[in-house]
């Protein structure tokens, strides 16, 4: 029987991540502990702000500087109101994508609860190091694509993305993805800056555009959700962030 409540020893990943993964792809364990199922070569960054996350300064100005400040003024939501958002019930299966220093997949593993278990996906080499420094021994990283992510299909719960598919040159590629990692019935939580109104708005928009990231209208996301087959679509938004939960619609 898998066993979810002891951490992995360091630099090996836990047993249960691997049978995740599609049969076809080929991955190896860095030594941090995260599953690499990218080329070793840099990955291309398609604007400023990827740029910076896949430094290796982009952990330490993300949690210092750029959480706070997004805390401060935008209030979005913490990895609580998300796991209630997902209705995440003990022993669930969650996927956070671009999941960067993994505060949020941490909290999300914890809401899981000991039998179940939280997969945090980016990029970032660095972001990753970061995000297993703060793991959970029912939490596995695994570095990948959002476009194109490695999992079988239907194989989590829940899916929950804040803060990243506004970095992506096609963010409905992303969402496609997400919805086919997805089982039946399970829900998403899909976090972006918004176009505000306000001195605050205004502000996000001009750092934003600066950083080269897309700002959502307050309903795109939900916009984005429905063809791809989801009911009970909810969104909130203030001057700066949108939030979006929705449930994948029974087969
Ligand atoms: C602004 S950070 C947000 C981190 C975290 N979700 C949070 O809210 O605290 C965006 C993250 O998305 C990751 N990211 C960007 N493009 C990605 C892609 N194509 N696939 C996976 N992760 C990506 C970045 O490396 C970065 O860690």
């Amino acid at each position: 029987m898998i066993d979810n409540t002891r951490p992995a020893p360091p630099g090996t990943e836990p047993e249960w991540l691997r049978p995740l993964l599609k049969p076809d792809v080929p991955a190896r364990v860095s030594s941090a502990g995260y599953l690499d199922v990218l080329p070793d070569h840099d990955v291309a960054a398609p604007n400023r702000s990827q740029s910076l996350w896949l430094s290796g300064l982009g952990p330490r100005i993300y949690l210092s500087l750029v959480q706070p400040l997004v805390r401060l003024v935008g209030a979005p939501p913490g990895p609580g109101a998300l796991a209630s958002g997902l209705r995440l019930a003990p022993g669930a299966s969650v996927l956070d994508v671009g999941c960067g220093p993994g505060v949020i997949t941490a909290g999300l593993a914890e809401a899981a609860g000991r039998e179940g278990r939280a997969v945090g996906l980016d990029v970032s080499a660095p972001m990753l190091r970061q995000a297993a420094a703060v793991a959970r021994p029912n939490m596995g990283l695994v570095r990948g694509d959002a476009q194109d992510l490695p999992f079988r299909d239907a194989v989590f719960d829940a899916v929950c993305s804040t803060a990243m598919i506004m970095i992506l040159p096609d963010p409905s590629a992303a969402l496609t993805e997400m919805t086919r990692v997805l089982r039946p019935g399970g829900r998403i939580a899909i976090v972006v800056p918004c176009r505000g109104g306000g001195l605050v708005g205004t502000i996000g928009a001009y750092a934003g555009r600066f950083a080269g990231g897309r700002m959502f209208g307050p309903d795109e996301v939900a916009a984005l959700l429905e063809p791809l087959g989801f009911d009970l679509i909810r969104s909130h938004a203030n001057d700066m962030i949108s939030t979006t939960y929705a449930r994948k619609a029974d087969a």
